[in-house]
């Protein structure tokens, strides 16, 4: 079953995947998966044991800008690799009288004109134990060191043969009173950055949900509602279920059974390392174990892990699928509007003329005539005289 799945599914991230590595997105919404959910829901908890990858966590604001999580699984000697992006705005001044063109500029009060560029930076790495500070600093870089934050995407690569294909956006937790070194509309302000994502009718929102806490009231939920009205593309994802109040079990059950608030995509139900077992450093295998033990145990909770409703790796197996499933429905879309784009281009290249024609011989004097032109600019800029000639 496990490598049917892979080889069905393999094709259709890869496509994806490379469309986005082109900056394809710039023209095109590719679907995704974003994590959504109040702050300690326990959102990186569920991505660590998905990825496998440590990533920042803590209580507070530990996610200031969106992370992309990309997991490719690779064969053939490949341990571990990972690799980590991000476009660094940079405002450069500049004297006005420098500034020709229309490049992208803005007036400042001092008279002065300020360019906007972005500088490309990129990390690769092989330990697993460096992604947490390479996030930590790229977040630091984009969004100031501190509590603020910043709609800037971080890319983090992850090649590994232990991970399954999937690409998770990590998203800053919802907050709702702010914290000191807060502005007042912080909350506004990080539900602003979650919309951004969730609202594009490709992306899958994956809702995580602590078991512990009134799930109908939950904001992330309600945003995905409102967002994704029938739930087509809305996945819940109950945590903490070894920290539920006693006597609420039944009523848990009932939510996974999609009794209690129906989505379309249902429920999952997972139990990710606490705080302790952090602590501890039990490794994230053990913890699977751990996990598979507590359902299997549990008086309440036996049931769903039969019905293929709880663990971490059910949850990775659906989210993949409904990736894929996602990823063949965009397929005519996408098609659609690279025919559109094509076309847009096409016109636009009609339209500058002096290309080289079709046929091999008139293609060869089209090349000797544009060196020639080309080779008498340069003559008659080196002797001197500064004539500008027709644009090559
Ligand atoms: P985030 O802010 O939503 O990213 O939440 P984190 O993943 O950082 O988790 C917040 C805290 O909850 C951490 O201390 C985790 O160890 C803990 N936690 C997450 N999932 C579980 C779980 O299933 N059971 C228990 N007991 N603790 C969990
Ligand atoms: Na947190
Ligand atoms: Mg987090």
């Amino acid at each position: 079953v496990h490598s049917y799945l892979e080889e069905s599914i393999r094709p259709y991230i890869d496509l994806i995947d490379t469309l986005r590595s082109v900056g394809i997105q710039k023209d095109l919404a590719l679907p995704t998966i974003a994590v959504i959910g109040d702050q300690s829901s326990g959102k990186s908890s569920v991505l660590e044991a998905l990825s496998g990858v440590a990533l920042p966590r803590g209580s507070g604001i530990v996610t200031r800008c969106p992370l992309e999580l990309r997991l490719k699984k690779v064969t053939g000697g490949v341990k571990w690799k990972a690799v980590l992006s991000y476009r660094k705005r940079r405002i450069e001044f500049v004297d006005s009288s420098l500034v020709a063109g229309p490049i992208k500029a803005s007036k400042l009060a001092s008279g002065k004109v300020a360019n906007l560029t972005h500088d490309e930076k990129k990390f690769e790495f092989g330990d697993p134990s460096l992604v947490e500070e390479h996030v930590e600093a790229a977040q630091n870089e984009l969004a100031g060191k501190g509590v603020g934050i910043c709609d800037e995407l971080i890319t983090l690569e992850v090649m590994s043969p232990d991970v399954c294909d999937l690409t998770l956006i990590d998203l800053p937790g919802i907050a709702r009173v702010p914290i000191k070194g807060q502005p007042e509309d912080i909350g506004n302000q990080i539900k602003r950055l979650i919309m951004k994502f969730v609202e594009k009718p490709e992306t899958i929102n994956l809702v995580v949900v602590p078991c512990n806490t009134d799930i109908a009231t939950t904001e992330a939920l309600k945003m995905a509602q409102e967002v994704d009205p029938e739930g087509k593309r809305t996945v819940a994802i109950l945590t903490k279920p070894d920290l539920i109040d006693k006597g609420t079990e039944r009523n848990i059950v009932d939510i996974v059974h999609n009794k209690v608030i129906p989505l379309h995509k249902g429920y999952v139900i997972v139990k990710c390392r606490g705080q302790q077992q952090i602590d501890e450093n039990i490794p994230l295998e053990e913890a699977k174990q751990m996990e598979r033990d507590f359902f299997q145990n549990h008086d309440y909770f036996r049931c769903l892990l039969n019905e293929d409703k709880a663990t971490i790796k059910c949850l990775a197996v659906k989210l993949t699928q409904n990736l894929v499933d996602h990823i063949k429905k965009s397929l005519p879309q996408l098609n659609e509007q690279i025919t559109k784009l094509l076309w847009d281009v096409k016109t636009e290249l009609k339209e500058c003329e002096g290309g080289p024609p079709n046929d091999p011989r008139g293609a060869k004097q089209f090349l000797t005539e544009t060196l020639k032109r080309f080779s008498d600019q340069i003559k008659s800029l080196s002797s001197g005289e500064l004539v500008i000639k027709e644009n090559l």
